[in-house]
């Protein structure tokens, strides 16, 4: 088991290893997989369009609000507040650590954390390109955030938890480095149904946010386990599946997955 655990990490890891390295090449334009809003000209909605608020967007370069890799809008329900300290789990490109650090202003911080070293150089790139002064990238796994005990306002995270081999640990995490009635307000991607074998077993399932979801009602019961109170979810539209029904890809998965949306609390 510990060895899958291994494995799947690895191959997650490449996955958005490549992920990075074809956006640091792409430049502005067109990562790949991710339609773009120059990729894809006239009325088509690009994925980024489809989580954040125009105004969201226009706030931040092209090329950094075009590579939003997440499954909903953490920021949206965060209520973040000047001043405040936010870990962003999984930064990715740190579309969500730019957009929360116009929110906690100067007298506020925010850390991104991702296991992917590619990532941390384009998210490090991007804060350089942005000038935002008051976020910091830090390379680490969010089953051992490398951040100190009850010292985060509030814990984000876009479609990450999902790909963790260990989500128990990942909420235990959280839930250790916030401060007593911090938040934690997360996206990720949920099952309604099981998912058919083939799925279940694909390593590229996995780290397309898929095979390594949880029931809704096992991953509400995760986060309560690892000592949060007042979980509240809602679920909302998953942003790729009209992307890559197109590809057919992930056809037949409509019933069965869902992008929840969570906020809670530590006591
Ligand atoms: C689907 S992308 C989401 C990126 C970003 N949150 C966004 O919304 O654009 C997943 C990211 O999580 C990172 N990741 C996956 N597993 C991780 C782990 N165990 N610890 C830290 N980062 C992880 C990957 O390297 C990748 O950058």
């Amino acid at each position: 088991m510990e060895k899958d655990a291994e494995k799947i990490k690895k191959f997650v890891q490449e996955s958005y290893g490549r992920r990075a390295q074809e956006q640091e090449k792409a430049g502005a334009c067109c990562p790949s997989g991710v339609p773009s809003s120059c990729c894809t000209p006239g009325e088509v909605k690009t994925y980024a369009e489809m989580l954040y608020t125009k105004e969201e967007l226009e706030a931040l370069p092209q090329s950094v609000a075009d590579f939003a890799l997440g499954c909903g809008n953490p920021i949206a329900i965060a209520e973040l507040k000047a001043g405040e300290i936010v870990l962003d789990l999984g930064s990715g490109g740190g579309i969500d650590c730019f957009l929360a650090a116009q929110r906690v202003g100067a007298t506020g911080k925010v850390i991104g954390l991702d296991m992917t070293p590619e990532m941390i150089r384009l998210a490090r790139e991007n804060a350089r390109k942005i000038g935002a002064e008051n976020v910091e990238f830090r390379l680490g796994e969010m089953e051992r955030i490398p951040v100190e005990s009850n010292s985060v306002d509030v814990v984000i995270s876009n479609c990450v938890i999902n790909l963790s081999p260990d989500k128990d640990a990942v909420f235990k995490e959280a839930f250790r480095v916030l401060k007593p009635g911090g938040r934690l307000s997360i996206s990720d991607i949920v099952l309604l149904q099981d998912l058919p074998q083939d799925i279940r077993e694909s390593l590229e399932h996995w780290a397309g946010c898929v095979a390594g979801a949880l029931k809704k009602d096992v991953y509400l019961d995760k986060i309560r386990a690892a000592g949060f109170v007042k979980v509240v979810a809602e679920e909302v539209e998953v942003p790729f599946l009209a992307e890559t029904d197109k590809g057919q890809t992930r056809l037949g998965l409509r019933d069965k997955i869902a992008s929840l949306r969570v906020k809670a609390f530590k006591p």
